[in-house]
């Protein structure tokens, strides 16, 4: 490698930025998201309109099985097993993500993760049939599996395939697809399609066409030229991905970025997730995926969710036309995650989360008030309804987003994937709590539940106002160094505000 580097020098001074994608580009993006988040979100939303029926069919093959009636908790226990048993299998999925991404390649765990898919598809579906409901549960954990590998390897390899200038817009794929497959099952689980009483094996089961669609497309796209280059030590194979993401013409200054980043990690193994913990370097990059992944649940997107049948109910809207508006709810976290794609290149990631949680703070504070009022004027309901739109739009603009990417950017190459297990765990862990405690933390708080999301979403724009820096258009290893710089400012006597914040939060 001795002779490339006045080559590189070369390069780097006449380093175009490319920013327009290439149809390849967006291409893989939409190949590989459709059965990492979508399939992740699809899975979230196809399971909430068969609750009924999975019961009763429950309930009968009980009867049938032990000739006794099956008592009410048990039956809600039992449904509950199947709704949550995806978030343990997300846990699973997102643990062994990052290592199998190591071993077998970004590309090559995204196609072999389809597996999953499709043995969950096939005792979903068979689990009528043969009368057995534990089916059920263990194609659920399949799905969970399939959706916290997807969910992690994609984001890899987006932000790895990804142009500096683009890294953003294209890694709020991830988010696009996770609304997208939230709202396709919202679509799907309607009455009038596959919601009705018979049909729901036949739904529970569909999560194969994302499978199937992406063992068919993904295949025409390259591995992430970084895996080939700094993992393989293969050049002529990164040239080659290089040059079919970006054009033959284009791919210098790519390539130019992974050279530094490789010379940067000559000998350095990929680090393992406990190695993130005791690097002092990486401290405050750690703490921020930390807070951002467990607060993106946490922060009461879940409860707006709970609430909005509730508020939409008392606005007035028939109890059939329900899920029609939970559908607009749903277009519009769709539309503002394809809006914060375009904008995220422009106002940076850190104006965007910053002002998503500072904008959901605010509606927390109205909706509380509207929520208490609600029986003061018939039009009290209706500004609830305004502010759970609301709530959902900030969400989207800010936090659904750019979460994601932040985990991909505040990491270079040998830490990344660690950093995802870590990341993505956290979320996958603070999913599953939310959901086991949220029905607890609504019966015991009412609408005042949203106080406590108020103040937690305050919190966390002070944090990263406090922490992170812009990370816009930078390399990777120039984040790292701003981080770095960062830590020398606290070190060096200025008391460490971070710190302060960060001990006082818990
Ligand atoms: C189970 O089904 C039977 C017969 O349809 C019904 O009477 C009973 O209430 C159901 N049990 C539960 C717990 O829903």
């Amino acid at each position: 490698m001795m002779e490339s580097e006045p080559l590189l020098k070369d390069i780097t001074e006449k380093h175009e930025q490319i920013k327009v994608p290439s149809t390849t580009l967006i291409l893989a993006v939409c190949a590989s998201c459709i059965g990492g988040t979508f399939q992740y979100g699809y899975n979230i939303s196809i399971v909430n309109a068969p609750t009924k029926h999975v019961m009763t069919f429950i309930n009968q093959t009980w009867t049938e099985r032990y000739n006794t009636e099956i008592s009410e908790q048990l039956l809600t226990f039992l449904w509950s097993i199947i709704v949550s048993i995806f978030t343990i299998g997300g846990l699973v999925g997102s643990l062994v993500g990052g290592t199998l991404a190591i071993k077998y390649g970004r590309k090559g765990t995204l196609m072999m993760n389809n597996i999953f898919a499709l043995l969950a598809a096939f005792f979903m579906g068979i689990s009528h049939p043969t009368g057995l409901y534990e089916l059920l549960i263990i194609g659920r954990f399949l799905t969970g599996i399939n959706a916290g590998i997807g969910s992690c390897v994609q984001s890899l390899y987006l932000g790895e395939i990804a142009p500096r200038a683009l890294r953003g817009a294209m890694a709020m794929g991830t988010s696009i697809f996770i609304t997208g497959g939230i709202f396709t099952g919202q679509v799907v689980g309607l009455h009038e399609l596959l919601g009705g009483e018979g049909y729901w094996p036949i739904l529970l089961s569909t999560t194969f066409i994302p499978a199937v669609v992406q063992l068919l497309v993904l295949p025409w796209f390259p591995e992430s030229p970084r895996y080939l280059l700094i993992d393989k030590g293969d050049e002529r194979a990164c040239d080659e991905a290089l040059k079919q993401l970006h054009g033959a013409d284009k791919y210098h200054g790519e390539k130019a970025d992974i050279e530094k980043e490789r010379l940067d990690a000559v000998g350095v193994k990929p680090k393992k997730p406990w190695e993130l913990f005791t690097d002092q370097s990486l401290r405050w990059q750690l703490y921020t995926i930390i807070v951002l992944n467990a607060f993106q649940q946490l922060n009461g997107i879940n409860a707006i969710y709970f609430y909005a049948d509730y508020v939409f109910s008392q606005s007035g809207i028939p109890e059939n036309k329900i899920p029609y508006v939970t559908l607009g709810a749903g277009i519009c976290e769709l539309v503002t995650a394809l809006s914060c794609g375009l904008l995220i290149e422009s106002l940076g990631r850190r104006a965007l989360i910053i002002g998503g949680y500072s904008l959901m703070a605010f509606w927390c504070f109205c909706l509380t008030v509207a929520l208490t009022f609600q029986e003061a004027s018939p039009w009290v309901p209706y500004l609830s309804m305004i502010c759970v739109f609301a709530f959902i739009l900030s969400f989207g603009l800010g936090p659904g987003g750019v979460t994601n990417i932040l985990t991909t950017e505040l990491f270079t190459q040998t830490a990344r994937p660690a950093a995802y297990m870590i990341g993505l765990s956290v979320n996958w862990l603070s999913f599953f709590i939310i959901g086991m405690a949220f029905p607890f933390i609504v019966n015991g708080l009412k609408q005042y539940c949203f106080l406590v999301f108020l103040v937690v979403c305050v919190m966390v724009a002070i944090y990263i106002f406090l922490v992170v820096p812009e990370t816009k258009n930078k390399t990777f290893l120039e984040i790292h160094a701003a981080f770095q710089h960062k830590d020398r400012k606290r070190v060096n006597g200025s008391e460490g505000i971070g710190a302060t914040l960060w001990s006082t939060s818990l």
